[in-house]
């Protein structure tokens, strides 16, 4: 598999040919975006009308079904992708104050990727472990009781070897 390219550049010739392989094929459309956006990362607004054409679709058919699917994107995501929970047990237990920091720490607000790539900040309504509530979720690996110097040191390693760790203590 190859990893994402994640760069604003996009080679249509790559593009054409990953539809090429799936003309007239409408069925295909739903893994066609997968793999778009697993070779790019996410799906270049680009891609779209090669795509319709390819599938006899009109692009805004393949912008519908781009929009109804949470998973796929039409934007450049971060490598990591940091989700703070804003749910209930998390939020009586300072998650509104840790997801104001984190924004601090990234620049970013929700929805949003760091200039570099690296960090796209969403929020979730339940991560699913609300007993270490405040939590939030760094690649995947969940960082329970979050406080502001837990976070400082989380986003600390951002410059040396990134978050690797699982900190649901
Ligand atoms: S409310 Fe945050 S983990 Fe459940």
């Amino acid at each position: 598999m190859n990893s994402p390219q994640r760069t604003a550049a996009v080679d249509l010739g790559q593009i054409d040919a990953i539809v090429a392989r799936c003309t007239g094929q409408k069925w295909a459309l739903i893994p066609l975006l997968q793999g778009i956006q697993e070779e790019f990362g996410y799906i270049p607004p680009q891609s779209i009308p090669i795509i319709a054409r390819a599938l006899g679709l009109f692009p805004s058919q393949v912008q519908g079904v781009i929009s109804f699917y949470e998973q796929l994107y039409t934007e450049p995501r971060g490598r990591k992708v940091v989700r703070v929970c804003r749910g209930t047990a998390c939020h009586v237990r300072g998650g509104k104050t840790i997801l104001k920091l984190v924004k601090r720490h990234l620049g970013i607000e929700e929805g949003q990727t760091t200039a570099d790539l690296e960090y796209t900040l969403e929020t979730v309504a339940c991560i699913g472990v609300c007993a270490l509530a405040p939590n939030m979720v760094v690649a995947d690996h969940v960082h329970g009781h979050m406080n502001p110097k837990k976070l400082e040191q989380l986003f600390k390693r951002r410059d040396t070897k990134g978050d690797n760790s699982n900190t649901g203590d």
